[in-house]
């Protein structure tokens, strides 16, 4: 998988799959998954380590999960995130915090938004870094929105989220991730666009999804957000599975003489 081949599913009608992923256990995983690509994602911040945004992460963050992800994804492709305000202070920054990301294993970096730094995507663009963007809400925004809420709702709203997605198309990105918008207006976006869009909360119009893999999985009990679905209930098995180690433990049976060294 590389970038280009983003679109040619899109021209083929191919649904794209992607999830965040952070660590080498899960991308040695994924890696025997048929899912196309993985987000190293500045989640990590809030899903790793607990922050209340994704404002917390940096580029030796990123850096650091991006390297583990690369030793365990194989042949998968790779997107890491931009983290906060490491594109905005001008080309030569953004392409050095780039660099670190692309040789920690990334096929391509994610950047939020794109009012105010084109310059920084057409020069990724023009030195060989895929990009892929970020519209609708834009998690790295969230005390200019006043918290986690949809996009695109108004018209004004809505037209402005579609003239970003064209000029992001135009500035060479290879996709756009569309984050909690109003399904209509995704689909709009979807049937514009040559590049194809990969939809969180965005409704089923999108050329591909993406969850936080934690979310599909079911491992966090506290935050369910409305769009993702849990595939399985992986926090009633963890907490199953320990208290059943445990008990084993309580009960002497554990280590049986098969698991101990004579
Ligand atoms: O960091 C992240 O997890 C993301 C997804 C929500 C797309 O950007």
């Amino acid at each position: 998988m590389c970038s280009r081949d983003f679109l040619r599913a899109k021209v083929e009608g191919r649904k794209l799959s992607m999830v965040t992923c952070y660590d080498y256990t899960f991308a040695r995983l994924l890696s025997r998954s048929a899912i196309e690509g993985i987000l190293v994602g500045d989640s990590a911040a809030m899903v790793m380590h607990g922050c209340p945004s994704t404002l917390s992460a940096s580029v030796e963050l990123m850096r650091v999960h991006t390297e583990a992800v690369a030793r365990g994804a194989g042949d998968k492709f790779i997107v890491a995130d931009m983290p906060f305000l490491s594109f905005r202070k001008g080309p030569a920054e953004a392409l050095d915090s780039a660099r670190i990301l692309m040789i920690a294993g990334a096929h391509a970096v994610k950047l939020e938004g794109v009012d105010g730094h084109e310059d920084v995507i057409q020069r990724m663009v023009q030195s060989g870094i895929p990009v892929m963007g970020h519209l609708g809400l834009q998690p790295q925004s969230i005390h200019a929105y006043g918290g986690f809420r949809v996009q695109g709702r108004s018209n004004d709203s809505a037209r402005d989220i579609v003239r970003q997605a064209t000029a992001l198309e135009a500035l060479g990105a290879f996709a756009i991730v569309l984050e909690c918008v109003p399904a209509n207006l995704a689909q709009e976006i979807t049937n514009t666009l040559r590049i194809p869009t990969i939809g969180i909360g965005a409704g089923a119009g999108c050329d591909g999804q993406i969850l936080v893999l934690q979310d599909l999985l079911g491992l966090n009990m506290e935050f369910r957000p409305k769009f993702a679905r849990p595939f399985l209930d992986g926090a009633r098995c963890v907490l199953d599975t320990l208290a059943r180690f445990d008990e084993a433990v309580k009960a002497g049976t554990f280590p049986a003489g098969e698991e101990s060294y004579s």
